[in-house]
């Protein structure tokens, strides 16, 4: 016999913790959740995030499907099956990647975009156009499922991140970095837009991507709201790049708009001393603190 079940959840970052999986968990348990139901997921990249890992656990696993309610989540989290809760020690430290049986994305889903909303979501979508498909760089919201799709072709080579899924984390090293000593104040979209320019001015630096290419990238992100936070202080920044990255200091590079440097298949190499440190000086004139 068919019925549905409805349970509702605050989304938002506060709801990636352990302890609301543990509960979602049992709420599942008396609700007789088994392997016959699916499980939908419906609202932010947090909450697909927390119900995605749920799923993937509960019984070793259970049917999903998201239904993205945020242009973040529509072009970036409701897709390639990461999921995850954040711990004391870091964000994202504890989750799977789990693939949902579908997802469902429309635009009409996505909820009024408020400034900072729209920012997270272009700056993903954007990141998309400076990897992968040029013609993505600098469209708007109404482009969301190409650039969903795009996000998916790369996948659709390697789902696992083996080698090329790499490109995806582009601008997330000097992103993780900011929202790492930001103690999470700055948004992960806000963060990884900056990283995104820093890490093309990072590609100029190391002779890969021509001055014109990064010049044009600094133009299309001066439209979006962006600022260093106030704590923001270099060494702080880079010695969390080289936790971030296990005390590597690892990067995704371009050699033009829409293609990331191969590196021989690894799409990514390590990157420190004077180049890092000129990008980040270029970084620091361009984001002076914006009152978060
Ligand atoms: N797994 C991935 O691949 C992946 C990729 C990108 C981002 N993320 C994660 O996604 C999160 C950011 O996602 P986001 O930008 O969508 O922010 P979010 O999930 O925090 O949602 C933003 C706000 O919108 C509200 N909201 C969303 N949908 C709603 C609905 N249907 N009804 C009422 N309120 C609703 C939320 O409660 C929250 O206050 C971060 O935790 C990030 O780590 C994951």
């Amino acid at each position: 016999m068919w019925g549905a079940d409805l349970l509702s959840i605050e989304g938002g970052e506060g709801c990636k913790t352990r302890e609301k999986k543990g509960e979602l968990e049992e709420e599942w348990a008396r609700r007789k959740v088994d392997k016959r139901c699916v499980v939908i997921g419906v609202g932010g990249g947090a909450l697909l995030d927390l119900v995605g890992f749920t799923a993937a656990t509960f019984l070793r696993g259970v049917p999903l499907i998201y239904v993205p309610t945020t242009l973040v989540a529509l072009v970036d989290g409701s897709i390639g099956g990461k999921n995850g809760v954040n711990a004391p020690w870091g964000k994202n430290q504890i989750g799977t990647i789990y693939f949902p049986d579908a997802v469902v994305a429309d635009r009409e889903a996505i909820l009024p975009l408020s400034p900072a909303g729209r920012r997270d979501g272009l700056a993903e979508m954007w990141k998309m156009g400076l990897v992968w498909d040029e013609r993505l760089l600098g469209v708007d919201e109404s482009e969301c499922l190409e650039a969903a799709a795009a996000k998916i072709e790369v996948l659709q080579h390697d789902p696992y991140e083996k080698g090329l899924r790499r490109i995806l984390n582009f601008g997330h090293t000097v992103g993780h970095a900011l929202e790492a000593v930001s103690g999470y104040g700055i948004s992960h979209g806000e963060a990884v837009a900056i990283g995104a320019v820093t890490e093309a001015k990072l590609s100029v630096e190391k002779g890969l991507l021509a001055s014109a290419e990064w010049e044009k990238i600094r133009q299309v992100y001066r439209r979006l709201p962006m600022g260093l936070p106030p704590s923001y202080r270099r060494e702080a920044a880079i010695e969390a790049i080289g936790r971030d990255k296990k005390g590597a200091f690892r990067f995704v590079l371009l050699e033009k708009i829409g293609k990331a440097a191969p590196f021989g298949g690894a799409y990514c190499t390590e990157v420190r001393g004077e180049a890092l440190e000129r990008a980040l000086d270029w970084m620091e004139g361009e984001f002076g603190a914006l009152d978060h």
